[in-house]
């Protein structure tokens, strides 16, 4: 992963001084990762290099996954499903156990997921029910499980044996799946749900489906360690922060990840939730993070971006190709049209179109940073998320609120079941 700051129109002091104040917070973050305990709730910065995390997940893979899975049904929902959606859509790929998400309480979505699995599932080896809950009482995740498994239920009737649940040790779920003779593995109670990747929550249904948590947790790992120096120029998680809490400083409140790669809409997903439930906490603190895809989205927000309040910043993060490339036929249809077309492969035409944005954006004066992630593989992806991570607990302190609770969104799910216990 290669970083560009050149256009982030901010001095080199400005740098500085984010990194002076945060000096003190890196150092911490550091001596947590070396301890591997679970004492704070920065604790999540010890999950890459943690390998008992491994082994429970390796345990659990051993007892669970044959050859056979072809379905990985994750329940989750938020903290619980977002990492490992990001990292599954960003490597889709048509062979290996497919995962099918649920998450909000959708009838149509839970019927028909619970006729698909019913009617392609042979043996209940085909299927592995991955239910997530930190908490182990989000509405959403019990609704959808409670269904699932009960239709599931009427053609395999063993279908507790083929289900994981994670959660907390000792939450009211733990207890109930222990009673029920369901496997569980553990979140370690320090960490929140939208730092969880890399624990059990990310890495065991990641493992199921057949991708390569190693190299994930080794990209983690790499990065890690420049996150944590006090060195400015060395440390893109710094940079990062600092880029943001100075210009939101200045009034540009929103921020857009605007990805080049249609693949990574769920990873750009997976930041904005971080993001904004880590600084969104009093009318004087939130950053509204955005996510846009090029070049669709050039055809949807491009105006507004380019010709709008200049009240954003924008992180472009574009990536190699992979094993995929496409060209412009030598014997063209339409010849006569975009004559620039002749003789280009499809990296050409993207490759220009971001030129062309980037000009655009520097003509009208609006601050960008460049993130070009290599191929995609699990080991960028362990990278990006370490690094937004951590990017975002030094935002977090910048502006001097808590990054890991979310008070306000337990007060939506406190309501939800007042009028759920009076309807
Ligand atoms: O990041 C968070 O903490 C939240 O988004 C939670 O993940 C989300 O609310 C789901 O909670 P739980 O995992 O307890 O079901």
């Amino acid at each position: 992963m290669r970083f560009s700051f050149e256009h982030s129109g901010l001095s080199e002091d400005e740098y500085k001084e984010s990194a002076n104040f945060l000096a003190s917070y890196a150092a911490d973050l550091s001596e947590i990762a070396s301890s591997g305990a679970y004492a704070k709730p920065e604790s999540s910065v010890c999950l890459p290099g943690d390998g008992a995390v491994l082994n429970l997940v390796e345990d659990a893979y051993g007892e669970k996954v044959s050859k056979t899975l072809k379905y990985v049904i994750v329940i989750g929902i938020g903290g619980s499903n977002l990492g490992t959606k990001a990292v599954y859509n960003a490597l889709w790929k048509n062979d290996g156990p497919q995962i099918i998400f649920l998450d909000i309480p959708d009838s149509k979505m839970v019927k028909l997921s619970a006729e698909y699995i019913s009617q392609n599932a042979a043996s209940p080896d085909n299927i592995l029910i991955n239910v997530i809950s930190k908490s182990g009482h989000t509405i959403e995740t019990i609704a959808c499980a409670e269904y699932f498994i009960n239709e599931l239920k009427k053609k395999f009737t063993d279908v507790e044996k083929r289900t994981v649940v994670i959660t907390d040790e000792n939450s009211e779920l733990w207890e109930i799946a222990k009673g029920r003779d369901i496997y569980v593995l553990p979140i370690p109670k320090s960490i929140g749900g939208r730092y969880s990747v890399f624990s059990t929550v990310g890495l065991f249904p990641l493992k199921a489906a057949g991708f390569n948590i190693s190299a994930f947790r080794e990209g983690a790992l790499e990065i890690r360690s420049k996150c944590f120096s006090p060195e400015p120029g060395n440390n893109p998680a710094i940079m990062g922060a600092s880029f943001l809490v100075s210009w939101y400083k200045k009034g540009k409140i929103i921020h857009d990840s605007f990805f080049f790669n249609p693949g990574l809409e769920s990873l750009g997903k997976w930041y904005r939730q971080l993001l904004s439930e880590s600084v969104g906490k009093s009318e004087f603190a939130g950053i509204t993070p955005t996510v846009s895809i090029g070049s669709a989205d050039l055809h949807s927000v491009g105006q507004l971006y380019l010709g709008g309040p200049k009240d954003k910043t924008t992180q472009f993060v574009e990536s190699e190709g992979g094993e995929y490339e496409a060209e412009i036929p030598k014997d063209r249809i339409f010849q006569n049209l975009s004559k620039a077309l002749d003789g280009k492969s499809f990296k050409n035409i993207g490759k220009a179109i971001l030129g062309g944005v980037k000009i655009s954006y520097e003509k009208r004066g609006l601050p960008f940073i460049e993130v070009s992630l290599g191929k995609i593989t699990e080991k960028e992806l362990g990278a990006y998320m370490q690094w937004k991570m951590i990017e975002t607990m030094y935002v977090a302190k910048l502006l001097g609120v808590n990054a890991f609770d979310q008070p306000n969104v337990e007060s939506y799910k406190n309501e939800t079941d007042r009028i759920l216990g009076n309807l």
